[in-house]
Order: C-alpha cells, then structure tokens, then sequence
C-alpha cells in the first residue's frame, strides 16, 4: 500500500520537503483530475478521520487550488459526484508550504478506495505541478474493524437470549408442547414454556450447528417450574446421535442439574465437551422425579465455546523432518519471546530453527554511524543454547519503515553506507548464522509499488534500485556477504513468486542471471504468505519446480509460511469471518487451513530434492503474533498454528502429518 500516480508521474523527491528527507513529486499531469491517489482498505464505515496534507508549488508556477478528494468505489449509476468528496483544498503557491486539512467520513455505499490529490476543474492553472509532504489520516485506528454484518453461522454466543425472542427458533418439544410465553420470563420478552409431558425424559430439545467434537462448551439457563409444580431437578443433557450399539452411555452426558422450584428462576450451568464417536444432535431439558411430568420454563439458553478441541503435539514437528523447521519470533516489545514462557516452550519442542522477525532488519543494525548488535546476539545465544540454528533476515531490504534514515533518501554516502552495513553485519553474524536472506524483495510486484515508479524489467524500482540506477545492488550484496561469511548460504527471498505468474518468471530469470554471472547465490527463499484459497496449489507446485530446475546446487527455502482464512481481496464478504472470536477456537475456516499446510508442505517434500531443501520457516507462533491478526485487508486473521490461547491448531496438525507422510 502507498502511493500510486493517476495520470501523471509520481516520483520522490529531496530537492524540495516540508520536513524529514522527501517529498511526492507530482508532475505531467494532463488533467485536474491527474495527480497522486493513496489507497487505504481500513476506514471504518461512518467514522470520521482527519485528514491533512503540506502541499507546495515548484518554483515559477503560478499559484492554483490543489484539493483533497475521497473517493469511494464506482457504484453502478452515472452520478460519479457521489463517490467523490472534497476534504479539503487551499490555494497554493510556490513561495510556501501551505497546510490542506478536513475531515472526511465514509458512507459505506460502495468501499473506500482512496485519496486524491488534484486541481478543480477549468481552474486557469489546471495541470500545475506539486509536491505532496506529511499527508496523515487519523482517526479509527487503522485496522480497526467493521462491525459484524454478514449473515454467517457464528462459533460464539450459539443461542442469541434462548432464541424465543423473536419466535422459537431451533427448539423441539421430545414428547411434550412447547411455546413462547410472555407473561412468565426471566429477561427479554418471553420464555420457553415446556408443558404437556408424560416422563422425565420428555422436554424440549435445542439443536446447533457447528458443535465440534472434543471442544469445551460453556452451556448455561434459566429455569423454573410452572405454578403448583413440585420441587425437583431440572438438568441439561448433551446428547449425540445414536450409534449402530445398544448401549447410551456414550450418547448422552449431564451438562448441568440444579434443584428448582415453581418461585424462584434458577440458573443451569455447567460445561459440555461432545465425544468423538458420533455428530452432535441436541442439548436436552428435561427433569428428575418426582418432578417427572412438571411444566417448566426455560430462559436465556447459552452455549458458548471456550477452548478448542485438544490437539495432541505429539513428538513436535523437526523430529519429523531431516531439514530445518523454523519459526520467526519477535525479539522486543511486548510480544517478545523472552516475555513468553509458554511460547519459548512451543518453539523447543517443534523448531530447530529460527530466524528474527525484525529485529535484524536494517533500521535495527546501523544508523549510518553506530552499530547496534546487542538484541540480536541475545536472542542467537538463547537459540543457540537451545539447540536451535539462526537463519539471518534480512540484509537488504527496501521498506521504508524498516530502513535506516540513510538509506530512506539517495544522499551522497548512500553507496558507501551501503557497503559498510552489509559487510560489517555479515562479518559480525558469520559463525552465528546458517545463512542469510542477503536481498528481501527486490522484484517488482504489481501490489506492492512502494515508490509507485512501476516495474523496471521485473525489477522494483526501491531506493537501492534508483541509487545504483539498476539491479547491480543485488550483485553487491550477495558478493559482500560471501567474502565476509564464507560459510553462510545465501538466499534471494521474495514473495507472490509462488503465484507462477509475471513475479515467477521475474525471479526465473533474475536467478538465472546471477547464477550465469557467477554470483555467489545459494538459493531462493518463497516467502509463502498465502491465502486459504489462493494461489492454486497447482501454481504454488509449478512456481517452486521452475526454481528447482535452475541448478541441482540451489537450495530452496519456504520462508515465512502463513496460511490466512479470509479472503479479502475475492468480492465476497460473506466468506470471511470479520469478528475477532469467530475462529479463536474453531471455524469452518481452521479446517480449510489445516489442508491448505498440508499440502504446502506435501508439495515442498514431493518437488523439492532432498539435497536442495533449506527448510520451511513459519512467520510467528501464534495467531496474536502474526502480522496479519488484526488487520488482513481490513479484516481480522488467524494464519498460524497456535492460537490466541496457544493451543495447537487443526493446521499443526496438517504439518506434522505431512512431515510423516500420513
Ligand atoms: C513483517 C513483520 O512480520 C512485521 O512485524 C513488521 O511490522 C513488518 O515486517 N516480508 C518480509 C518480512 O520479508 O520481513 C515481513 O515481516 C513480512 C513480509
């Protein structure tokens, strides 16, 4: 995400800023609607953001209007005024920063698309030129979520207030009558009146669906007998569909029991966790003697779940494996593997390697005077007397929240800070590190135009890009990191080159090259942020083999797998799962994502040589730690393996078994 051009030429400039190192250089715009948009998929609709620009003329131009403008997506009427509206706008001049602010409020018509930067129409100095500096948008925080709106089974809350509210929904009287009844009620407007039995065993029955076996349901009523009724037991019952045996022990178990009266609401509560032999069929109500025959009432029925199924871990996941199994860990901050104990256990028992989420990124190694390797060494000798390899990540990179101040801006000791921070961290991680991703994302990627200058032969156009005027950087790299770590094996890694599509064929060919010039590069590394429904398979197999055929010697890596259930980007928003509990425990989704490990993992066995495997890395622990939790496209995640509670997932599972070929 960041800027792109509409009609004109987007560029970053240093010659002219309002503060830090660079500004956004419009220009060639034929038309007051050309300029600069930015996109942004996490405005929540009917929230109000402030929005605010320093916006400056090049020297010579005459003073113009520039505005802000928000755009949300083309609806299927010719009346476009409605998707667009003015934040702001101030007249500018070339003289002087001048401050463009507003406020702008998402409909929710259509979704948010982007800002704009632009003139008014027939204004005399339509296509002037501009810089654009310090653009914020405050507000909801980013990635705070839509409210939950879509009409899809949800794991939580199962029965909404005991479902008699607005009619009785998913009950069943078994052998007796029931009703909504309005004078008699614990809370809301009505209960359920359960009347008419003959036997104990007689009452009412509740169905739900998904009920997943071998997780913990919180399952509470209110209950209380009719008028005259004599005191007893009331229980709930979690019953399970008969099996081809004639005994029921196993179909039937107790959830709550409580002694009720015809005076006072009671309420049932207790914890149901249904077996593994047959499907869930119903909870049922029903009473002890002598209270064999009373009529009751039920209300505010509750079924919660609270704990995922529990997933044996067995003998972990690199004992299965005779390549490394890694896991990424974030080494600062909160989420910091040395707050965790519990997690520190999770990566002993199932990791053989690790690699640092961030924490050896550039920004975090040399601020173009000092070097700072004290975070890193730590975390490398708790791996390392854990028995645990480092794999390095990552020497260059272009991100600019990740990159140091002197290589955010092509200043004059770019080339020479360059060298300096790839020799110098190599040389101080050699022996310390199995290998390095030497060069992260050096490909263009259609998604993920950063500089918003396009593609240059495949390549992304990134300031290491721009500063070497080509792709000659890469060669430096993996150069200087060879003399000063003879041992390491050097890695590209990049990602979307799993979707065999234009980015394969970029890195196929990148590859090649090096290889041909005699660049000392070892192998490549498919990053693998996948969705549960893209890329095909098929593509992901065909990706990885166009690799592997390159050289018998290059080893491949999978280097930062996760699996997310949502798709955002597919049109529907009636697949996703959009509240932050809807798959803590368990969705629809998690089983998806169970295969979808799985046969990433088959396919990397069946098309990876065991001689070229350099391991498959996981991108975190648990779900809470993924990039991705709370904001995949707009909506919340759970890639990983573990999950908020740190329980293994079903998608540990579909690792371990296709690390044992079962
Ligand atoms: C991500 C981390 O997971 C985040 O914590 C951080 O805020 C941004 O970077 N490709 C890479 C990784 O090579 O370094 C990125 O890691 C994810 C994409």
């Amino acid at each position: 995400m960041g800027w792109a051009a509409r009609n004109a030429t987007i560029a970053r400039s240093v010659d002219d800023k309002h503060a830090g190192e660079g500004s956004l250089f419009v220009s060639g715009r034929g038309a007051f609607w050309n300029g600069a948009a930015y996109p942004l998929t996490t405005l929540v609709t009917g929230k109000t953001y402030q929005v605010s620009a320093w916006i400056k003329l090049p020297s010579g131009a005459t003073s113009e209007v520039i505005k802000i403008t928000g755009k949300r997506a083309d609806d299927t009427d010719n009346a476009t005024y409605l998707e667009y509206n003015t934040v702001g706008s101030a007249t500018v001049s070339a003289d002087a920063w001048t401050l463009i602010e507003g406020t702008y409020t998402p409909d929710g018509v259509t979704p948010f698309e982007n800002f704009i930067f632009e003139t008014n129409q027939g204004a005399p100095n339509e296509t002037v030129s501009f810089y654009v500096d310090d653009f914020v948008v405050s507000g909801e925080a980013a990635g705070e979520l839509a409210p939950f709106t879509c009409p899809k089974p949800n794991t939580t809350g199962l029965a909404v207030n005991g479902d008699v509210e607005t009619g009785v929904t998913n009950w069943a009287g078994r052998g007796a009558t029931i009703a909504a009844n309005t004078e008699v009620k614990y809370a809301g407007d009505a209960s359920l009146y359960v009347s008419g039995r003959m036997a104990s065993w007689q009452g009412a029955t509740f169905s739900l669906s998904p009920i997943v076996a071998g997780a913990t349901y919180s399952v509470s009523a209110w209950v209380k007998f009719g008028a005259e009724q004599p005191t007893g037991t009331i229980k709930i019952t979690g019953k399970l569909q008969d099996d081809s045996d004639a005994n029921t022990y196993n179909e039937y178990s107790q959830v709550a029991s409580a002694t009720v009266t015809s005076g006072e609401w009671v309420k049932l509560e207790g914890q149901y966790v249904p077996g593994n032999g047959t499907p869930f069929e119903s909870f049922i109500f029903e009473t002890d003697d002598p209270s064999a025959t009373a009529s009751f009432y039920v209300d505010n029925f509750s079924v919660t779940i609270t704990a995922a199924p529990t997933i044996d871990t067995g003998n972990g996941l690199a004992a299965n494996a005779d390549f490394p199994i890694g896991v990424a860990l974030a080494a600062d901050g909160n989420a910091s593997i040395f707050t965790s104990v519990p997690r520190q256990n999770i990566v002993k028992a199932n990791f053989d390697e690790i690699v640092a989420e961030n924490i050896m990124k550039m920004s975090y190694m040399y601020t173009g005077s000092a070097f700072s390797f004290t975070n890193a060494d730590n975390l490398i000798t708790w791996a390392t007397d854990a028995g645990m390899k480092v794999h390095g990540h990552a020497l260059v990179w272009h991100a600019a929240y990740q990159l140091p101040t002197w290589a955010n801006s092509t200043n004059t000791n770019f080339k020479q800070d360059y060298a300096t921070h790839v020799d110098t961290v190599a040389e101080h991680f050699a022996g310390k590190v199995v290998g390095w991703d030497v060069v992260n994302e050096a490909l263009f990627d259609a998604a993920d135009d950063s500089s918003g200058l396009g593609s240059a032969n495949g390549y992304r156009q990134s300031v290491f890009y721009q500063v070497y005027e080509g792709p000659s950087f890469i060669d430096e790299a993996f150069i200087r990191a060879r003399a000063k770590d003879p041992n390491a094996v050097l890695y590209y890694n990049d990602f979307n080159t799993e979707a065999n599509g234009d980015k394969t064929t970029a890195l196929v060919n990148m590859v090649r090259g090096l290889l041909d010039r005699n660049v000392p590069i070892d192998g490549v590394g498919f990053q693998m942020h996948v969705l549960n429904d893209y890329p095909s398979i098929a593509n992901i197999r065909a990706s990885l083999e166009k690799i592997v055929n390159l050289s018998p010697t290059l080893k491949i890596r999978i280097s930062e797998l996760d699996v997310r259930v949502n798709n955002p980007y597919d049109g529907n928003s009636n697949n996703d799962y959009k509240n932050r509990d809807d798959c803590v425990f368990y969705c629809p989704g998690l089983a998806t994502q169970k295969a979808r490990y799985k046969e990433i993992v088959q396919a990397y066995l069946d098309i990876v040589p065991p001689a070229q495997r350099g391991g498959i890395t996981v991108w975190g622990i648990a779900d809470p730690d993924s990039w991705f939790y709370s904001n995949n496209g707009g909506l919340p995640d759970w890639p990983l393996m573990f999950n908020d509670s740190l329980q293994a997932k079903p998608a540990f599972l579909g690792v371990q078994e296709a690390l044992k070929g079962i």
